[in-house]
């Protein structure tokens, strides 16, 4: 058990007509906002006004950047980020998913650089040192980043999609009433909630490393209400029990209280990284197709026990069975789950993915130091089998 420091700053709001309170927690920044939002989901429910009421409540100056793409583009950081330049932006509203936090958040840091293109932060080739305060009022369950400090961008002229960790880079206040994810569709429902179990699988629960145990049965016990709740949601859209459910795990699920301080690549979100930098597709789609067939490809008698006991403790395996057994039905269980209950696509062909692109791919995901470091280390060629195995 390794030692470690748990922060995190996010102050939430959670339940149905939170943001009634947004007026007064954004004034407390200033005068000047950027509501940030994506394609326009957020007018469709009627957020949109909901929030303009709060800001003309906290008679704040609005300014607004729309049109956040899924799979954030740096090019929309840029241009919010000298927006935030020109007009003295002191704050900035997140309303939508995680790729609109994300790009929200990494404006908030680019706005704070002499430079004028964020990806020389986003590629480490400049430290953030300052940001802007930010809010966000989450929409989907799924990535965590309402209280997170990462964001994830793209660079679709160069095939490259990155990661950036800033640990004091979380939203200061979140908003998150699972009322407004009624709207969400069955197919990113089932999406995100496959990225949800997948922050938990990839950060900690699949590894060789010793854990706490109260950690290691919380993880298990956040799946299982991700099991339980996602084909609630699905089927009625707007359950709120399945919604608030789904919503509170998402933001647990990468919120660092899970994990104690044990240190592994995450292995599958890297290889998913590399499908939705090349093909744009949806991140949590990528990995629902990824994660059943890197458990059967990295099983062995090492990693066995703990694949057979998610088997037992969250998919309901007979534990009676042998250990090779119990592990290859929780991998077959997983695949039941991701592709007949919450009714996603399987393969990467399903997609219109081929394999022209796995071997640059494979390199890209394992970085400069050429390997994976996880459940078990993958080289290039392991990604590239995996790859395989998901056409
Ligand atoms: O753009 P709008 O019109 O809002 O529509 C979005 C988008 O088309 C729609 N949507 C969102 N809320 C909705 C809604 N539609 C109807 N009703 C609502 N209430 O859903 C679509 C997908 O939205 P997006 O924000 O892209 O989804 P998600 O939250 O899954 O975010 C994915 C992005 O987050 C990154 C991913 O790589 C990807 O770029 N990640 C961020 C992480 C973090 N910050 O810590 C960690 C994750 O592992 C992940 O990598
Ligand atoms: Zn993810």
């Amino acid at each position: 058990m390794q030692n470690f420091v748990f922060h995190n700053k996010t102050k939430v709001y959670f339940g149905k007509g939170q943001i009634e309170n947004l007026a007064d927690e954004i004034s407390r920044f200033g005068k000047k906002a950027l509501l940030v939002y994506g394609g326009g989901s957020i007018k469709r429910i009627g957020l949109y006004d909901d929030v303009i009421k709060q800001l003309e409540k906290a008679k704040m100056t609005v300014y607004e950047l729309g049109g956040v793409e899924p799979n954030p583009r740096h090019t929309t950081v840029n241009k919010g980020a000298a927006l935030c330049k020109k007009e003295g932006i002191d704050v900035l509203l997140a309303v939508g998913g995680g790729s609109t936090i994300d790009a929200t958040k990494a404006i908030a840091a680019a706005a704070k650089y002499d430079g004028d293109d964020c990806w020389d932060l986003i590629t480490h080739k400049a430290s953030v040192k300052e940001t802007l305060p930010f809010l966000s009022v989450l929409t989907l369950a799924a990535t965590g980043s309402e209280m997170d400090g990462g964001c994830v961008i793209s660079n679709i002229e160069t095939n490259e999609k990155f990661g950036y960790f800033a640990p004091d880079n979380n939203p200061d206040v979140s908003f998150l009433d699972p009322t407004y994810t009624y709207s969400v569709s069955a197919y990113q429902t089932a999406s995100g909630s496959a990225d949800i179990m997948s922050h938990i699988f990839d950060v900690a629960y699949f590894s060789m490393q010793d854990q706490m145990d109260m950690l290691k049965r919380i993880q298990e016990e956040v799946l299982k209400t991700v099991i339980k709740y996602a084909p609630k949601a699905i089927e009625k859209p707007d359950d709120y029990e399945a919604r608030a459910n789904l919503m509170w795990a998402s933001s647990w699920a990468l919120n660092d209280f899970l994990y104690d301080g044990l240190s592994q690549s995450t292995v599958c979100h890297a290889m998913e990284h590399e499908l939705s930098a090349f093909y744009d597709i949806t991140h949590g789609h990528g990995l629902a197709i990824l994660t059943p067939r890197w458990l059967s490809y990295v099983l062995n008698e090492q990693t066995a026990p703990c694949i057979k006991r998610f088997g037992v403790n969250v998919m309901g395996v007979d534990e009676n069975l042998p250990l090779m057994d119990g592990a290859k039905t929780a991998i077959k269980k997983l695949e039941e789950f991701f592709y007949e209950t919450l009714g996603l696509k399987s393969k990467l062909s399903d997609l219109g993915i081929d394999d022209k692109n796995f071997s640059v791919m494979a390199k890209k995901a394992c970085r400069a130091k050429g390997v994976l470091k996880g459940f078990t280390d993958l080289t290039p060629l392991d990604v590239e089998a995996i790859y395989r195995m998901c056409l």
